[in-house]
């Protein structure tokens, strides 16, 4: 491994915070089930009620009104699949989605779909902001639910949810937001936003893997997602994972007393890095928001540079980012969110996203600029992918044959692999490559 390590990965997760090690440490060992009534019992369920607690304050909810969960892939799947049976029985059999979800809400929302619920994705613009005149037009009063994702995971966009929201209330639909990737990054006030179910994860912010949850707001109902004991109001069955709470509840506590700062922090580094981009390298593209996105995101286009190459040459550099497609099985596909947002295929292919964390200082900004543009120049000369100027000044796409399949989602274009220039070889690759799809 390079001497010299820098995570700019933030987004696929975080470290745990040091705070939260300790409390991981010191809850290992309150080994009572917290559902024994004795003391060993009452011991251990005493940190994971001052989790919820803690859970609460960071959004504004009741300790009642959270469950915990595995983690922000369950949490997306409970709400989804419970409208499965609910929503025949109040008449209601639609959910509205957007394209640019994460998989644990696509892929759930088309398996629902195939089980007879009807499913619209909306689409968003080039920013990857919501379309809200499609929305007005998709739910109506047969709309169960509508879910969209609070920030999203590969170009940091922030959602209006609150705007979203009035919408659908207004139709008589409950509102689901995918926060997974804006709790403990940004202010989230379930009142204030007006939503009745939000999924969060303990490892978006310093927590442990494993561990997140769900908020449901007070009177609203969901079923059981895990049958067996009684354990979480008999929503999700099975013996408490007390340590991994009390952790999750430490990155809370943390995330509200510092969010602050951090956010100041985070912008400053991405915008830097930024600056430092577009001041050093030619034919760029910013990818999301730059208004309104999350504060450590930076998403960058480098066409007729492969985002897998540019990958693998930062992380032989130390520097661990990721790329929003992956050639490691031989068929490229390029992000569905890149996509979703009108980017041009060879952009989409030569994208890269910078996610910066706590642990991020400026001088990794700096060891990342005094090697990207040679970088880039490099991979630029050799790739067979290199878009050409014509003299219009658009980029002209050379190179492989592209051949387009295209799904509602925007998630089933396939292309012919192209042939990224690779520092390793084959064998090497596959285990090195950090996918969104595969977070
Ligand atoms: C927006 C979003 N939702 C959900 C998830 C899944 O969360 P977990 O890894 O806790 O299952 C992720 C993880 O990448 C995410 O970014």
């Amino acid at each position: 491994m390079n001497e010299r390590t820098i995570y700019l990965d933030n987004n696929a997760t975080t470290p745990l915070h040091p705070e939260v090690v300790n409390e991981l440490s010191s809850s290992f060992k309150l080994y009572g089930n917290p559902s024994s009534m004795h003391f060993f019992g009452r011991e251990a369920l005493s940190r994971v009620e001052w989790a919820r607690e803690q859970l609460g304050l960071l959004i504004n909810a009741d300790p009642s009104e959270i469950i915990f969960t595995g983690g922000g892939s369950e949490s997306n799947n409970m709400v989804l699949k419970y409208f499965l049976s609910a929503a025949y029985s109040k008449g209601r059999n639609k959910i509205v989605t957007t394209v640019i979800e994460h998989p644990s809400v696509l892929e759930t929302a088309k398996a629902l779909e195939k089980e007879g619920l009807d499913v619209e994705f909306i689409g968003v613009d080039s920013k990857g902001r919501l379309k809200i005149d499609e929305l007005e037009k998709a739910v109506d009063e047969k709309t169960a639910l509508v879910s969209v994702m609070l920030a999203n995971n590969e170009i940091g966009t922030i959602e209006d949810i609150k705007t979203i929201a009035s919408i659908v209330h207004k139709k008589g639909a409950l509102m689901h937001t995918d926060a997974v990737q804006g709790l403990g990054k940004i202010k989230v006030d379930v009142k204030d936003l007006e939503i009745d179910f939000l999924s969060f994860s303990g490892h978006k912010f310093y927590g442990p893997k494993g561990v997140g949850g769900l908020y449901i707001k007070k009177g609203q109902k969901i079923g059981t997602f895990i049958h067996g004991g009684h354990q979480e109001k008999g929503l999700r069955a099975g013996t408490i994972n007390g340590p991994g709470i009390a952790g999750l509840g430490k990155a809370a506590e943390i995330a509200r007393l510092e969010l602050e700062t951090e956010m100041e922090k985070l912008a400053a580094l991405r915008d830097s890095l930024q600056a430092g981009i577009v001041n050093s390298i030619p034919d760029i593209h910013i990818n999301g928001d730059p208004d309104n996105r999350l504060p450590g995101t930076l998403s960058v286009s480098f066409p007729g540079a492969e985002g897998e190459s540019i990958l693998l040459y930062l992380d032989l550099a130390g520097v661990a980012v990721s790329t929003g497609s992956a050639c490691a099985t031989g068929s490229l596909e390029p992000s569905h969110v890149l996509l979703a947002t009108g980017l041009d295929i060879e952009y989409a292919h030569g994208s890269i996203r910078f996610s910066f964390g706590q642990f991020n200082v400026k001088e990794d900004v700096d060891y990342v600029l005094s090697i990207l543009p040679e970088i880039i120049e490099k991979i630029r000369t050799m790739s067979t992918f290199r878009p050409k100027k014509d003299n219009t000044g658009d980029a002209k796409h050379r190179g492989p044959v592209i051949s387009r399949k295209k799904d509602n989602t925007g998630a089933g274009r396939k292309q012919v692999c192209c042939s990224p220039m690779h520092p390793f070889d084959a064998k090497h690759r596959g285990s090195v490559i950090s996918q969104e799809g595969a977070e």
